[in-house]
């Protein structure tokens, strides 16, 4: 039998479970801990559990079954998951939502999911639109039936209606919930202080309501939330970026005298009102574990890269979308954009900052295996979800290289202004263990193939039209300042060298 990550886990981490017994939450603190069976004077366990899926066990000890023995748990590739596992997306409209809920549901997942498809009305908002032309939610939804045989239940809700979201979370009884209904855009939250109340009311308020509806519906199921490595920062003492929190061994000396940091969260420095809502949102998190034993997994993560799986590239209507405005857009999928239409690639400033990145497909398998591992009861973990990093010179001279060899495109690289607030130069060392380590997760050698993948889609000249309509929004307008000024190229690159190394198992293509 092929032993995966989550083999050995029990009914403790089973979201099919209740938990019934002697069971006094607020003594044990974080779960994290081991659990340990205790017998009192009649024999009785502390802690006793009953499956829903499974009544006629009764009341049994929550340890005593492992995924691998149970008939609910079946084998994938990406280990055990709960058989028809009922799993809702919020944000399903959006560019990873969507990704996530075909990729679920042909595992054999039952995916719901809401959205109030205010993405697409953001990105109008900016005079904007997707490059890669995408279908309505019925359009979809039909498609997805029609091409892949999947059932998706949709409904339009926005997160903020408390008692929509109840209702809908009432109804299907979520075993695994991801959130990614958030507004994803830094610039967006610093136009003015309209937008920047309106980024932070809609995420932070958004998720605390709704832990405060998981907690009163659906406890037991896990809270996949979508961090960002941004809330982090990246500080300039160069020490490790930790996943979340220190590790057992790290130690805080300070007078002659130290302390153990283990388990503490570590700081966080965000760089725009947006990453301080992620950030706020932690705290949000671990609390609710805290005080509910909840549980979740706060996936800080990269920036995403790439438009293929192979469900979305199963029908033109089944596309995800694809934008490159300065808001929405993010940093690789806009530079292949600008270069299909000649416009050299925008380096901010120096063009030396670094960041994390991980390709779509990867970023799905990610999710994947964290549901299917899901956290004890009180369990608040954080995983840095990321494949490789570099600078974003080094991004650019490498999608250079991809689109001139290629494709035969002569490939510019500019500096322009930078009308962010961040440090131009400065140390990075992520630690991403998690994932592969205690997750499996196996990352595919896939930043230069999904980078001519995205060129051979954009070059497209149907494609490629909508991206020369909206080059007026490619140069940035928002300055962290609040000025409003399109900023200035400082200087075109002449030679670029093309001594990228190799993206492999977890490197640093710095
Ligand atoms: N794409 C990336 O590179 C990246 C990197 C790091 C973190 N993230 C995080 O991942 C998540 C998903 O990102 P994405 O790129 O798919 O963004 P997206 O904007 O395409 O998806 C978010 C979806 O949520 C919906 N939404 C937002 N607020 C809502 C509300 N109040 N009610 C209902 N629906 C609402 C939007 O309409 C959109 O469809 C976000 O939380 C983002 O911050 C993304």
């Amino acid at each position: 039998m092929t032993k995966f990550h989550n083999s050995d886990c029990t009914c403790w981490n089973c979201p099919a479970i209740n938990l019934a017994g002697k069971v006094d939450f607020r003594a044990c603190g974080q779960s994290a801990l081991k659990f340990e069976k205790k017998q009192d004077e009649t024999g009785d366990s502390h802690i006793m559990a009953e499956c829903k899926r499974r009544p006629e066990l009764g009341l049994f000890d929550p340890t005593s079954i492992t995924f691998e023995e149970c008939p609910e748990w079946r084998e994938t590739q990406y280990g055990y998951l709960l058989k028809n596992m009922r799993i809702m997306i919020l944000g399903m409209d959006g560019y990873l939502g969507w990704t996530l809920a075909l990729w679920l549901g042909k595992l054999g997942c039952h995916v719901s999911g809401i959205d109030n498809f205010s993405r697409r009305s953001w990105v109008a908002e900016r005079g904007s639109h997707t490059i890669v032309p995408i279908s309505d939610m019925t359009e979809r939804l039909h498609a997805a039936k029609e091409v892949l045989g999947l059932n998706i239940n949709f409904r339009k809700i926005n997160i903020l209606d408390r008692e929509l979201l109840k209702e809908f979370i009432e109804e299907v009884k979520p075993e695994a919930i991801v959130h990614y209904g958030e507004c994803p855009s830094a610039p967006y939250s610093m136009i003015d202080f309209e937008h920047a109340a309106y980024v932070q009311k809609n995420n932070v308020i958004g998720t605390l309501g709704l832990l405060f509806t998981m907690h009163e519906v659906v406890p037991e199921a896990s809270l996949i939330k979508l961090g960002t490595m941004g809330e982090y920062g990246t500080p300039l003492t160069g020490r490790p970026i930790f996943e979340g929190m220190f590790p057992a061994n790290a130690v805080l000396k300070w007078n002659n005298r130290e302390w153990s940091m283990g388990g503490e969260l570590t700081p966080r420095d965000p760089v725009s009102f947006y990453h301080c809502s992620k950030a706020q949102d932690t705290f949000n998190v671990y609390e609710a574990c805290k005080y509910w034993w909840l549980r979740s997994y706060d996936v800080m993560q990269g920036v995403i890269y790439g438009v293929y799986t192979d469900h979305l590239a199963a029908d033109p209507r089944l596309r995800t979308r694809y934008d490159i405005d300065e808001a929405f857009g993010t940093v690789i999928n806009r530079y292949v954009a600008q270069a299909v239409i000649g416009f050299p690639l925008t380096l901010y400033g120096k063009g030396e900052q670094i960041r994390g990145f991980i390709g779509l497909e990867d970023a799905m398998q990610c999710i994947t295996r964290l549901i299917a591992k899901p956290p004890e009861p009180g369990q608040y973990d954080v995983v840095n979800q990321m494949s490789g990093y570099c600078s974003m010179r080094k991004l650019a001279e490498t999608v250079k290289k991809i689109g001139e060899k290629d494709f035969g495109l002569k490939i510019e690289i500019q500096r322009v202004e930078n009308p962010r607030v961040e440090a131009d130069r400065h140390p990075f060392e992520p630690i991403f263990n998690k994932l592969p380590d205690e997750f499996g997760f196996v990352q595919s050698d896939m930043l230069e193939k999904e980078i001519h993948r995205m060129f051979a889609l954009l070059t497209r000249p149907e494609i490629k039209k909508r991206i020369e309509e909206k080059e007026h929004v490619i140069l940035p307008k928002t300055w962290w300042s609040g000025e409003k000024k399109e900023v200035e190229r400082l200087e075109l690159i002449k030679n670029n060298n093309h001594a990228v190394k190799k993206n492999g198992k977890a490197v640093n293509i710095n």
